[in-house]
């Protein structure tokens, strides 16, 4: 199946009249360079990644090695500070603050609604089902005229299980809107990415991130696949030089080891499947939910009182119990091996204080 929308009805009036900020690179990237105030003597330390100019504002060879990755177009890739910055961008292109509406699918990545509230854009919510898939009719149902963007996170934060691959395609289908497809944790999923499905649906968004399989929270380097009209927006609308040249350098070195993060994403799921099966002995735990990420999701008696506990013996995980279905529920990161260990030590001893 496949579909076209128009995605121009979609954009918000300021923005398809916007004339872009025109950065000094745009027209000259070598020669002589007095066009862009930089301090030509060059940085106070030794440098050899000419940190004094700076960076290239389309990042044409990042996006070029992301997309021969992910199988799709340079044209595709969008790439920006964190997933973050993706977000926020298509609130500033689709949705008119004070009217506009978007729809979020409880319990999701907390983003989606913090973006929204500094964006003063409504959000309607229809929860996930209690094993955490999607209420299709129901979602369908929740949208309005001024309904823009619909965020799906597959696999989800913080249940942690992919949505099912029918459900989602039935969403792109039915509206007429932005279907975001959050793929953080596709690495660790056996699911295939949406991306290859951005040739059917132009009002489809993949957002990915070098943050979780990659390893490089640290570089900020989030990811946004579509169709190139929705990329050609987000070019428009970031800030001209929004990817800093460290951070390109880091998410490119990171795309020429692609084996190597592979074995690690294979480490951290025999290390997952250790975890699951040990939390699955302890009476205490109610449920570890279906995991298709680097984290879980597991419900315990006393959940807020445990976190509290284990944290105070030096173990940081994530109360969940205040969202829908969550009740008592905790999110945990998969770790290291020593540092699994060093959690089951606190989480037992803090049961065992419990148990007499
Ligand atoms: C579902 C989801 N999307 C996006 C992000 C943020 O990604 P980034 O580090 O690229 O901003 C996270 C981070 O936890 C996440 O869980």
């Amino acid at each position: 199946m496949s579909k076209k929308t128009d995605l121009l009805k979609l954009v918000r009036k300021n923005i398809l009249e916007l004339s872009p900020y025109r950065s000094a690179r745009d027209d000259f990237d070598s020669g002589i360079l007095l066009d862009a105030n930089e301090n030509a003597l060059g940085a106070p330390f030794e440098d050899d990644l000419e940190l004094n100019r700076y960076p290239m504002p389309y990042q044409e060879e990042l996006r070029a090695r992301i997309a021969e990755f992910r199988e799709i177009q340079a044209e595709n890739v969008f790439v920006g500070v964190g997933s973050d910055e993706a977000i926020d961008l298509l609130y500033r292109i689709f949705c008119v603050p004070g009217k506009d509406r978007v729809l979020i699918t409880p319990p999701t990545y907390g983003m989606y609604k913090v973006s929204a509230n500094i964006n003063d854009v409504a959000v309607d919510k229809v929860l996930l089902t209690p094993d955490f898939q999607l209420q299709v009719k129901e979602t369908l149902a929740a949208v309005t005229p001024d309904t823009k963007i619909i965020f799906l996170c597959s696999p989800n934060n913080p249940t942690a299980n992919s949505l099912n691959t029918d459900d989602i395609l039935k969403i792109i289908e039915a509206f007429d809107g932005i279907v975001v497809v959050d793929e953080a944790y596709i690495d660790f999923s056996e699911q295939q990415s949406f991306a290859t499905r951005l040739k059917d649906y132009n009002n489809l968004v993949v957002l990915q991130t070098m943050s979780k399989s990659f390893g490089l929270a640290g570089i900020r380097l989030g990811i946004a696949l579509a169709d190139p009209a929705v990329i050609d927006l987000m070019m428009k609308v970031k800030a001209p030089y929004n990817v800093n040249k460290l951070t390109s350098k880091a998410a490119i070195r990171g795309l020429s080891f692609i084996n190597a993060m592979k074995a690690k994403v294979d480490q951290i799921l025999s290390e997952r499947k250790k975890v699951i099966q040990k939390l699955e002995t302890i009476p205490e735990v109610q449920k570890v939910f279906h995991t298709d990420a680097n984290f879980l999701l597991f419900r315990i008696e006393n959940a807020l009182r445990i976190y509290e506990e284990v944290a105070a013996k030096g173990v940081v995980v994530r109360y969940r119990g205040n969202e829908p279905h969550c009740e008592d529920c905790l999110r945990l990161t998969i770790g290291t091996p020593q540092e699994n260990e060093q959690f089951f030590e606190a989480l037992n001893s803090v049961l065992k204080k419990d148990r007499s």
